[in-house]
């Protein structure tokens, strides 16, 4: 049943008991009691503001590539940004500046930067997801993150406004940016700020980038790495010599190619996951004494996954 408060301009965006599992690259996930799909920021300011009228929570789901969904009933209703996916190039000149929305795919960005011959994105060669999420997250490699490249961000706010940031106005901080202080708010679009360079030279230093992702199972369901680096170390060199490789919990396993990957073996559940998760956590405090922070998000999964992210002092 749609919420019944909900005003009719609204009730064609709105579905209900949709399963999110298909809009997750790990497979896995329950349904939606309520389903927002806006197809423009008009719509999310619009739906924003019904939530924000009722006073109930939701959550935000862009590429689905580094959430773990929650199997069962999603209580919350989930905002989905897959739609908000237009793009203006502003100003095409040394400098290229291009707007896209929330909801397109990084990695449609990365192949429009290559035929255009735009430097600026190499170093996000290969990585999934939403620009959205993307920049929620400073998703990135070693060698740059998503926030190298931005010029301003909007953002729709809990009480449905728009605000226009500036690169400098943000905290671009390792997997994490100062936007996520506000529960609520929305990625909607960006510009990026990209500069002239050619096809080959784009192309050529994207594949040293992309070369690493071979040591990475990017043809198995993951949602990339499942823990964040600790300062000074590698999450996945400490997972694998804590003997994490392996490992299974139902149809869930570390990878063997790279121990900071959980794979879907094909029937996998939410828990699963995080069952194993937490067992690769174990493994590594006590081989190690380092408690690993989380990097992957979630929707639907108690609180405490997500607060219990504290490095020991
Ligand atoms: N290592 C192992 N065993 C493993 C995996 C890694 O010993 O099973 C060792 C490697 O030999 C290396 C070190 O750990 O000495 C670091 O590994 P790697 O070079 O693969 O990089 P990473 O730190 O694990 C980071 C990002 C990746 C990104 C790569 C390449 C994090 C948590 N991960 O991985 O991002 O693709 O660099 O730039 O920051 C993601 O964010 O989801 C992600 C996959």
């Amino acid at each position: 049943m749609l919420p019944s408060s909900a005003p009719d301009p609204l009730q064609n965006l709105l579905t209900t008991d949709r399963p999110i599992a298909p809009l997750t690259t790990w497979g896995v996930g329950g349904k939606a009691k309520v389903f927002a799909e806006p197809a423009n920021e008009a719509d999310l300011r619009a739906i924003v503001g019904y939530f924000a009228s009722t006073g109930g929570d939701y959550r935000v789901l862009g590429g689905g590539s580094n959430v773990l969904v929650a199997d069962g009933v999603l209580e919350d209703p989930i905002l989905y940004l897959g739609a908000l996916r237009e793009r203006a190039i502003l100003h095409e000149g040394a400098e290229i500046f291009v707007e896209c929305g929330a909801g397109t795919a990084l990695r449609e960005i990365f192949a429009l930067s290559v035929r255009e011959g735009w430097g600026g994105l190499e170093h996000l060669a290969g990585i999934p997801g939403s620009l959205g999420g993307a920049i929620m997250g400073n998703a990135g490699t070693q060698e740059g993150a998503i926030g190298d490249a931005i010029h301003t961000v909007t953002t729709v706010e809990p009480d449905a406004s728009t605000r226009t940031w500036q690169k400098g106005d943000i905290a671009w901080k390792y997997r994490e940016t100062s936007l996520s202080a506000a529960e609520g708010r929305i990625v909607s679009r960006a510009v990026l700020r990209l500069t002239r360079s050619t096809r080959e030279n784009v192309l050529q230093t994207a594949s040293a980038v992309a070369h690493k992702r071979q040591q990475q199972p990017i043809a198995a369901k993951t949602a990339g790495c499942v823990f964040k680096n600790p300062p000074g170390d590698a999450a996945g060199r400490l997972l694998d010599a804590a003997g994490c490789k392996g490992l299974r919990a139902g149809d869930a396993a570390v990878s063997e190619t790279h121990a900071n990957f959980i794979e879907n073996y094909g029937s996998s559940t939410a828990s699963d996951i995080l069952n194993l998760a937490y067992i690769c956590r174990r493994k590594v405090e006590e081989a190690f004494g380092i408690k690993l922070a989380f990097e992957i998000k979630t929707i639907g999964i108690p609180r405490n996954m997500e607060n219990d992210t504290e490095w020991p002092r």
